[in-house]
C-alpha cells in the first residue's frame, strides 16, 4: 500500500491492519502513551473544499505522532491558479513526506498519486471518502465487536460516502443495502466493482429505491447530507426529492432493536435526519467523528512511518 485513494484498492487484510493499528493508537493515546513514529515527517494537506473533521483530525493526528502538518488551501497555492497536478506532485515530493488532498475531481487525486513519489491520501473527492469509512468501520467494530455478518443500511444520496461504504462493507464482509431515489443512485461502476469485492467475502450488496426495505434487519443505519459540497445550487430541488428518505424515528424503529445510527457529519437536522435520531441514545456520531483521528493516525503511521 503506497497511497490511500480508494478502499477498493486495499485488501481485506490491509483494512483490518489499519483498524488494528487504529485501536492500538487509540488505546495508547487514552492511556498517555506518547509516540514519535512520524518525528521529522511533514504532511501537506491540500484543501479545495471546506472541512472541520478532516482538517483537524489530520493536523492533530500528525502532531500526536510527532510530525508536522501543513495546511495548503487551494486559494493560496499555485494549483488554484492553474499550476498542473504533475508539477505540484513533483515539487511537493521534494519537500514533504505525504500529501492529504480534499478536492472535487477524483481523477485529480489519482493523478496526484501517480506523479508523486510520496504517499497520497484521499481526504474526500466527489466520488469517494475512504478515510471516513475507515473511521465508520472502527466505530461499528467497537460497538458490535464484529463487522462480518452485520448489515448496514444507507439511506439518502448515492454519493461519495455511500460509494466508500459500498467498498468498505464489501471488503470486510458486511451486508449493505443502499436506498436512494431514482436519478440519485450510486455510480454504476462503483456498485459493480463493490459487488466483485463482495464475492471474496460473501457480503450481500442490495440497491433499492425503498428505504423501508433497506433498513429491515439492519444493525447500522447511515445517512449523509442531501446536498454535498459543490451541489449548493441544487439545494431546493434536492430537499424536495429526498423528503421520503429522511432517517426519522419511524424509519429507525424498523431496523433491529439495537441498531446504531451513523452520519459522517456535517448533519442537517430536520432534513436527512431528525433530532430524535441523531441526538438519541442509539446515535454514535461523535464516537464516529472522534475515530477519524484514530483511523487516520493508523493510515499515516502505516504509509509515512516506513
Ligand atoms: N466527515 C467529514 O469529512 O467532515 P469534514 O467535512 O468536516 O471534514
Ligand atoms: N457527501 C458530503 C460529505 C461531507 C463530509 C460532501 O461531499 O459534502
Amino acid at each position: 500500500m503506497k497511497d490511500l485513494i480508494s478502499l477498493h484498492y486495499l485488501s481485506t487484510g490491509e483494512i483490518f491492519e489499519i483498524l488494528k493499528v487504529a485501536e492500538k493508537l487509540k488505546y495508547e493515546l487514552k492511556n498517555g502513551i506518547a509516540h514519535n513514529i512520524l518525528k521529522g515527517k511533514t504532511l501537506g494537506m491540500i484543501f479545495t473544499k471546506s472541512s472541520t473533521r478532516t482538517r483537524v483530525s489530520f493536523e492533530v493526528g500528525m502532531a500526536q505522532l510527532g510530525g508536522y502538518a501543513l495546511f495548503l488551501s487551494s486559494n493560496d497555492i499555485q494549483l488554484g491558479r492553474g499550476e498542473t497536478i504533475y508539477d505540484t506532485a513533483n515539487v511537493l515530493s521534494r519537500y514533504i513526506d505525504g500529501i492529504m488532498i480534499r478536492t472535487y475531481k477524483h481523477s485529480d487525486v489519482e493523478d496526484l498519486a501517480k506523479y508523486s513519489s510520496i504517499p497520497v491520501i484521499n481526504g474526500l473527492t466527489d466520488l469517494l471518502h475512504p478515510c471516513q469509512v475507515l473511521a465508520d468501520l472502527l466505530t461499528i467494530y467497537e460497538h458490535k465487536s464484529k463487522l462480518e455478518g452485520l448489515k448496514l443500511a444507507y439511506v439518502g444520496d448515492g454519493n461519495n460516502v455511500a460509494h466508500s461504504l459500498l467498498y468498505g462493507c464489501a471488503k470486510v464482509g458486511m451486508d449493505i443495502s443502499v436506498a436512494t431515489p431514482k436519478g440519485y443512485q450510486c455510480n454504476f461502476d462503483v456498485v459493480e466493482s463493490a459487488k466483485e469485492d463482495a464475492k471474496l467475502t460473501g457480503a450481500k450488496i442490495v440497491t433499492t429505491e425503498d428505504p423501508v426495505e433497506a433498513v429491515k434487519d439492519a444493525d447500522v443505519i447511515y445517512t449523509d447530507t442531501w446536498v454535498s459540497m459543490g451541489q449548493e445550487d441544487e439545494k431546493k430541488e434536492r430537499i424536495n426529492i429526498f423528503k421520503q428518505y429522511q432517517v426519522n424515528g419511524k424509519l429507525f424503529s424498523m431496523a433491529k432493536e439495537d441498531a446504531v445510527f451513523l452520519h459522517c457529519l456535517p448533519a442537517y437536522r430536520g432534513l436527512e435526519v431528525t433530532e430524535e435520531v441523531i441526538d438519541g441514545p442509539q446515535s454514535l456520531v461523535f464516537d464516529e467523528a472522534e475515530n477519524r483521528l484514530h483511523a487516520q493516525k493508523a493510515v499515516m503511521a502505516l504509509l509515512l512511518g516506513k
